[in-house]
């Protein structure tokens, strides 16, 4: 069988780097289309020296645009980026383009949809401004409604919280020693309040499996986590692998958003999509453990990693020193 043409968007992120990095371990098997819009940039010609076919194309150039990068795909794995334009509108219009584009793709077989739920639904109409999550569902819901045909080989996934974020934004997951040495966190959460967590670099894995498990996961939402753990747990692993001294917080909902107001430069609507996202799980509980969904940490044969190993891998006291 000749290996099969999948179109990676967001190949130079996260969720996309790691799928075209574990894909292009397997040429045999898998070519790899990452998708960019600058394929000049350090990450897209990294992916390109390991066997990638850069292609050039902007989310926001409409469908017609997109059907043609996308042709003669096999597979897409498919996302949006929220936090590029802040923009629900922005991004459900890159959301339908790309669904409009894979539902004219004549050689495609699976779509991998990176998404969030529908937080009206899992709150009861109780969290209205967590745009970047309902902007995803609306997408989710518009494959579903629009294209059937496509829908039944559309695998979608709920991703999490990533461990990453500690080293993506270490001001707002880890934190800075005060004047008595202290480090100090602070979250609209109980010390008790757990949320879904995965290491990102996973994202891979997870992508490969589904794609060689032929139809087992179309037509189905996958809960993408490992660990549902409390961020004063982690803080507190962090404190015992380093010997720190460490403090928990609870914020109430105001005062967090004014704290990513004013520490983490957001505007005011941003920051209250940021802060009901989190109330999601401090008002609801683990809202991705439901059966409603296929959990990925009981996938046979899919091994994700522990935040235990995270730390072993990951050197964070350089990176709350530079925070
Ligand atoms: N951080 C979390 O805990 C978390 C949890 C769940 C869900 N998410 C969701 O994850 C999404 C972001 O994914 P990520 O973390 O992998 O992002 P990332 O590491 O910041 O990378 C963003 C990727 O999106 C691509 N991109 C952005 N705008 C584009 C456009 N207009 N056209 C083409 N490509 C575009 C970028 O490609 P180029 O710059 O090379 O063009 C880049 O590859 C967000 O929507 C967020 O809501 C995040």
């Amino acid at each position: 069988m000749s290996p099969r043409t999948v179109v990676v968007i967001g190949a130079t992120g996260s969720q996309g780097g790691s799928v075209a990095r574990e894909l292009l371990k397997s040429p045999h098997l898998y070519r790899v289309r990452a998708i960019t819009r600058d394929p000049s940039k350090p990450a897209a010609q990294e992916l390109a020296a390991i066997g990638a076919e850069l292609r050039c194309a902007d989310l926001s150039e409409g469908a017609e645009a997109l059907a043609a990068v996308f042709a003669g795909a096999n597979a897409i794995f498919a996302l949006t980026d929220f936090w590029a334009t802040q923009s629900s509108e922005a991004e459900i219009a890159q959301g339908r383009a790309i669904v409009d584009a894979a539902a004219r793709t004549s050689t495609l077989q699976h779509l991998v949809w990176s998404a969030l739920p529908d937080p009206e639904k899992l709150s009861g109409g109780a969290l209205l401004h967590i745009h970047h999550w309902k902007g995803k569902s609306i997408v989710t819901d518009y494959i579903h409604q629009q294209y059937p045909a496509l829908w039944a080989m559309t695998t979608t996934v709920l991703f999490p919280n990533y461990f990453e974020n500690c080293l993506t934004h270490p001001d707002r997951y880890l934190s800075k020693p005060d004047a008595q040495g202290v480090y100090n966190m602070s979250f609209p959460h109980s010390p008790h309040t757990v949320m879904p967590n995965v290491s990102i670099r996973d994202t891979g894995k997870l992508v490969q499996l589904v794609l060689e498990s032929g139809t087992t996961y179309f037509a189905k939402t996958i809960a993408f986590y490992n660990q549902a753990l409390a961020e004063a747990d982690k803080l507190a692993a962090i404190g015992e692998k380093y010997n720190l001294r460490t403090k928990y917080h609870t914020l109430n909902a105001d005062e967090f958003q004014r704290l990513l107001e004013t520490r983490d430069g957001m505007s005011p609507e941003i920051a209250l999509d940021f802060t009901e996202q989190l109330l999601m799980f401090e008002k609801f509980g683990n809202v991705y453990d439901s059966p409603e969904f296929v959990q990925a940490k009981e996938i046979p044969g899919l091994k994700l990693q522990t935040w235990v190993e995270f730390l072993e891998e990951n050197n964070l006291l350089a990176y709350m020193k530079r925070s």
